[in-house]
């Protein structure tokens, strides 16, 4: 399977990227192919709402780096999306990717019957804390028609390398095994 992971984390030695670095290497390991993007390394805006997605030939007729990540979503059997937590919530680097999901649909391009996975870690010690980025993540994947296949929730980490006194890189290598 084709599996693009979109990371939200600009910290690259931070708690998602250990996370994510142990599902790339395990779903590799299971012969899937893995193309990784980290948004908050790349240049990625808001969604305009000008609704003109794929008019240009591109997804968003505002050409930035969300039109090197919309094919690979679009040829994807299953996206991943791996993020901290910031106020409860999606941090902004990585919304700007899963807001411009919208071009999709305003496209009309059909991309239902993915999986999907995610993998959020937060400071404070309640999994509920997480929350503010699952329900969105839950709910946007039903409106595409995609099949939540996996979710690895990691409170109680903040800083660099916390994830190591977790189970949390075990997990989220776990949850390549749903894909
Ligand atoms: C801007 C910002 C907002 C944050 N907001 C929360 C929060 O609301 N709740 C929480 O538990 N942790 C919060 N944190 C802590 C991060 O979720 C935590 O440090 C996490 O491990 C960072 O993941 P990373 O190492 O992959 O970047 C916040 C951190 C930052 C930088």
């Amino acid at each position: 399977m084709k599996i693009t992971v979109i990371t939200g984390s600009p910290r690259r030695r931070g708690n998602s990227f250990a996370m994510t670095d142990a599902f790339v290497k395990e779903a590799e390991r299971l012969g899937h192919t893995v193309r990784r993007f980290d948004a908050a390394l790349m240049k990625i805006g808001g969604c305009r709402a000008c609704q003109t997605c794929f008019k240009t030939g591109k997804a968003c007729s505002f050409d930035d780096d969300f039109n090197l990540i919309a094919p690979a979503i679009m040829e994807a059997g299953a996206v991943v999306f791996s993020m901290p937590t910031y106020w409860y919530s999606i941090p902004a680097q990585i919304k700007g990717v899963i807001d411009r999901l919208f071009s999709f649909v305003v496209g009309g391009k059909d991309i239902a019957g993915k999986k999907c996975g995610l993998i959020a870690c937060c400071e404070e010690g309640d999994v509920t804390v997480m929350d503010g980025i699952r329900m969105p993540l839950e709910r946007s994947a039903a409106l595409l028609r995609w099949e939540m296949a996996g979710e690895v929730l990691v409170p109680g980490v903040l800083n660099e390398g916390d994830i190591d006194n977790t189970d949390g890189c075990k997990q989220a290598a776990e949850l390549a095994h749903k894909f």
